[in-house]
C-alpha cells in the first residue's frame, strides 16, 4: 500500500516505481509456468497485481499455491515441503540481502505449517569468493618455478574466460528471452546480460537466485528476474524461451534426460540451448563426449556446434586451484 505523504509527488514516483515492479514480475510469468506435473498453467497473483516483494502467486489451471519471497517465485512442485525444509536457509538469504520482512515470514510460516516434520536442508551453493564478488580471483603464492608455471598457465587458461568463450558459441544472433539455470554466483549471467532482451536466473538456492540477480543488476542491461526452480522439473512454458543456458549443472541431476526434454519444450522454433559440463559421460568413463551428445540429440534438439576442453578454473586461494577441462554444446531446436 502506498502512504499518502505531505509531498503528493513523491506518492507518485512511488507509485510508479510499485508499478513498474509489478510489471517486471509480470513478464516472468510469460515464460515460467506452474510447475506441478504436466500443468504449464500461467500463474497470476493470489489477489490484485503480482507482489512485487512477498506474497503468493496461484495457477489459473490447477489452482496450486507458490510463495514469492523477496521478490522471487519459488517454482518447484511441492512448495511447502521446499519452505518447510530450508526454513532456515531462507530466512537467513533474504536477511543477507535485506529482503526478509513481516510478510515474508507470514509466507513462509504459512507453506512451512503445511509440511510438518520435515528434516532441515542447506542450499548446496557452490562459488568460491572470487565467483561471488568482482575481486581478482587470487595468483598463486611466489614459491618457485613451480608456482610460477602454474601461474602462467592459469593467466592463458582464462584468457579468454570461460564465460567469455562460452558466449562466442552462440555467435551475433540475437539471444531473446535467456532462462539461465544453476546460475551459482552469476559469473555468466552479468556476461548474458549484455546479449539478452531479458533474462531469468533460476537456480534450487534462493541464496545463489538472490546472488546472481545482485550479481547483473550491477550496471546497465536487460531487465533481469530471479526464480527458484528444479531444472529436473523445470516450469518453462511452452516455446517461451529463445536461449536456455545451463553451464555445469546438467552433471549434477539425476534425469539428464528429462531435463532436457522440457528444455527442448521450452524453447522457441530454432531457440537454442548453450550447455556446458566437467562431466560429459555422466561418471561413465568411456566416450564421455558421445554419452552427452546422444541424450542431447535424443531430446529433439539438434548440436550444432560443440568444444571441448574449455579450461574452468576456480580459485579458492593462493595455494589451492581446481581446473575442470568442460565440454560446451550448442544444440538448437529444430
Ligand atoms: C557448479 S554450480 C555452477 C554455477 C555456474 N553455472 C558456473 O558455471 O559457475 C551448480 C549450480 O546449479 C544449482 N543446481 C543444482 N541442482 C539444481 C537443480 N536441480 N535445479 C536448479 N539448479 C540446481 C546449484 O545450486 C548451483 O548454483
Ligand atoms: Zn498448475
Amino acid at each position: 500500500m502506498v502512504k499518502p505523504s505531505q509531498n503528493g509527488n513523491i506518492d507518485v514516483i512511488t507509485w510508479l516505481f510499485v508499478m513498474y515492479a509489478a510489471a517486471m514480475e509480470a513478464w516472468l510469468f510469460d515464460v515460467l509456468g506452474c510447475p506441478a506435473p504436466g500443468c504449464d498453467g500461467k500463474l497470476r497473483s493470489a489477489n490484485g497485481p503480482p507482489p512485487a516483494r512477498d506474497g503468493v502467486v496461484k495457477c489459473r489451471k490447477c489452482k496450486a499455491d507458490y510463495p514469492v519471497l523477496g521478490g522471487v517465485p519459488i517454482l518447484v512442485p511441492a512448495p511447502e515441503e521446499w519452505v518447510a525444509a530450508y526454513r532456515e536457509a531462507i530466512v537467513s538469504s533474504l536477511a543477507e540481502v535485506r529482503r526478509l520482512t513481516r510478510q515474508a515470514l507470514e509466507v513462509i510460516d504459512s507453506f512451512a505449517a503445511r509440511a510438518p516434520r520435515t528434516e532441515p536442508l542447506r542450499f548446496g551453493d557452490d562459488w568460491v569468493p572470487s565467483e561471488a564478488s568482482d575481486s581478482e580471483a587470487p595468483r598463486p603464492a611466489d614459491l618457485g618455478p613451480a608456482a610460477s608455471a602454474l601461474d602462467d598457465f592459469l593467466v592463458s587458461a582464462q584468457t579468454p574466460s570461460l564465460p567469455e568463450r562460452l558466449l562466442s558459441m552462440l555467435g551475433r544472433r540475437s539471444l531473446g528471452t535467456v532462462l539461465e539455470l544453476g546460475p551459482g554466483a552469476g559469473t555468466l549471467s552479468r556476461h548474458l546480460r549484455h546479449r539478452a532482451k531479458r533474462l531469468i536466473v533460476a537456480d534450487l538456492s534462493l541464496r545463489a537466485t538472490l546472488r546472481a540477480v545482485a550479481a547483473c543488476k550491477k550496471g546497465r542491461g536487460a531487465p533481469v528476474a530471479g526464480a527458484v526452480v528444479d531444472a529436473e522439473a523445470l516450469p518453462l512454458r511452452r516455446g517461451a524461451a529463445r536461449t536456455v543456458v545451463a553451464a555445469n549443472v546438467i552433471d549434477l541431476l539425476d534425469h539428464p534426460a528429462a531435463f532436457l526434454s522440457s528444455v527442448a519444450d521450452g524453447l522457441a522454433n530454432r531457440g537454442r540451448l548453450l550447455l556446458s559440463t566437467p562431466a560429459p559421460g555422466f561418471g561413465l568413463p568411456e566416450g564421455d563426449a558421445e554419452i552427452l551428445d546422444g541424450v542431447v540429440e535424443r531430446s529433439g534438439l539438434q548440436i550444432t556446434s560443440a568444444e571441448d576442453g574449455l579450461p574452468w578454473v576456480r580459485a579458492h586461494g593462493h595455494r589451492h586451484y581446481e581446473v575442470y577441462l568442460v565440454r560446451a554444446i550448442v544444440a538448437e531446436r529444430a
